[in-house]
């Protein structure tokens, strides 16, 4: 059995591919290949990704698409895409396209509120607690001045901060919960930072405020952090036509495709089972522009979630309606991103990927990407009342089952066009492939 390790991080690159391919893999030297492989070829941008992250080895790559046509508040954009999932690329850019030619997608920032929680422990009078938070909430804003000062520059900083009573969940439990702006950065820094200071401003002034008791004074401190959950900072996208436009399929018709679709989102909002995929459908659209834009896909996802069961149970996150003969299908969702720092300044293709959306602000971003979730949406919830989902996903997919069954690219080319007019299944593609091979 391979031995614990310790100084890891310690070592060389170079030393620490060896001991992970001599220890954990059957053939060091191929494994070795692999990784390197994935190595940048240009040292510096190497040496970039290297320094994101502790102990690199090597890069793993997403395939990064564009999905073009999404009209967009009247201005067209093409939308950058990571993504390894066949089918979503193909599904968004059929969306934009169809929506195109109906006047594109509206869209409506409704807040960008952030928050973060200093959480503590205060074992004494609650009424107490109130009176000394008035006294303290000036002295905690003055003390994180300096914090705040360039962020404010920007139009920026804390908007507030209140006092929570939480020993109804928790015995002892207290918060301060404290709301940021700001603007074009997402803002983990600034509002961790800030939150650090009160903490330290907290545990100080409670320590010498003189209508506490010895016990009082001893607030402690359990930890400071943003919290990911920002049901204030969301954003609105929408799509809207008449019904006779909705033809999606010759075997409905346009009225019933539009209720097909409105049940289908009603489904979703009343089914956790099925809320679940229906919105996993859309964060396929999310997430691939979130990542291609630097932003933290994890602390969208979380967020999200959180949101789609602000109600009690888990539901979709998009809505559809049939009113005076006119189908709407829209989104509301929490999305805390940023144009400025982190990733945004430091990966040459996140910048560049920024530039092809023009360079949006963070309240641009957030309606582009709720656009490209949506979008995808719109695209699953089609198939999936209309042909079904498998005809195109396994037509994405086609190329991925030729390249595991090692097809070379005539016999790629000739597949692909046979499976064009034919359905694609793993074992039906086997099969043909062995019969052009005989
Ligand atoms: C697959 O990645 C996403 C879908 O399952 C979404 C949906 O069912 O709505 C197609």
């Amino acid at each position: 059995m391979t031995q614990p390790i310790s100084g890891f991080s310690k070592l060389s690159k170079e030393e620490k591919i060896d001991w992970i391919t001599t220890n954990y893999t059957q053939n060091a030297a191929q494994s070795k290949k692999i990784l390197q492989t994935y190595w940048n070829q240009n040292d510096s941008i190497q040496q970039l990704h290297d320094e994101f992250i502790e102990n690199t080895i090597t890069n793993l790559y997403v395939p990064q698409g564009i999905a073009p046509n999404f009209l967009i508040n009247d201005s067209l954009y093409a939308i950058p895409m990571a993504i390894e999932e066949s089918s979503v690329i193909a599904a968004a850019s059929k969306a934009a396209k169809f929506w195109l030619k109906k006047g594109g997608f509206k869209t409506k920032i409704l807040g960008t509120e952030k928050v973060g929680q200093v959480h503590f422990i205060y074992k004494g009078a609650p009424n107490k607690l109130n009176s000394f938070f008035t006294y303290l909430k000036p002295i905690l804003l003055a003390d994180s001045a300096s914090l705040t000062s360039s962020m404010e520059k920007r139009g920026g900083g804390i908007t507030d901060i209140i006092l929570k009573n939480k020993t109804n969940e928790l015995a002892h439990y207290f918060q301060l919960h404290a709301t940021f702006e700001t603007k074009d950065a997402m803002g983990a820094n600034f509002i961790n930072s800030c939150l650090e200071q009160f903490a330290a401003t907290l545990k100080k002034e409670a320590a010498s405020f003189e209508g506490f008791s010895a016990q009082e004074k001893d607030i402690e401190i359990v930890m400071s952090i943003l919290s990911n959950y920002v049901p204030n900072c969301t954003v609105r996208a929408e799509v809207s036509c008449p019904v006779e436009e909705l033809k999606l399929t010759t075997e409905l018709t346009p009225q019933h495709t539009a209720e097909k679709i409105v049940q289908a989102i009603k489904i979703a909002h009343v089914e956790p089972y099925r809320a679940v995929t229906h919105n996993k459908g859309i964060m396929n659209g999310i997430d691939a522009v979130v990542l291609a834009t630097g932003n933290d896909f994890r602390a969208i996802e979380a967020g999200v979630h959180a949101y789609a069961c602000r109600n009690g149970q888990y539901s979709s996150l998009t809505h559809a309606a049939i009113e005076n003969g006119i189908f709407t299908f829209w989104i509301e969702l929490p999305l805390a991103l940023g144009t400025v720092g982190g990733l945004t300044n430091l990966h040459p293709l996140v910048k560049l990927n920024l530039e092809m959306l023009q360079r949006p602000s963070a309240e641009e971003l957030m309606q582009i990407i709720a656009v490209a979730g949506l979008a995808q949406n719109f695209a699953a919830i089609s198939s999936l009342v209309t042909t079904g989902i498998q005809k195109g996903h396994m037509k994405m997919h086609l190329l991925n089952i030729l390249n595991q069954l090692g097809a070379n690219e005539n016999e790629k080319a000739t597949l692909v066009d046979y499976f064009k007019t034919n359905p694609v299944t793993h074992h039906g593609v086997e099969l043909q492939l062995n019969e052009i091979r005989k």
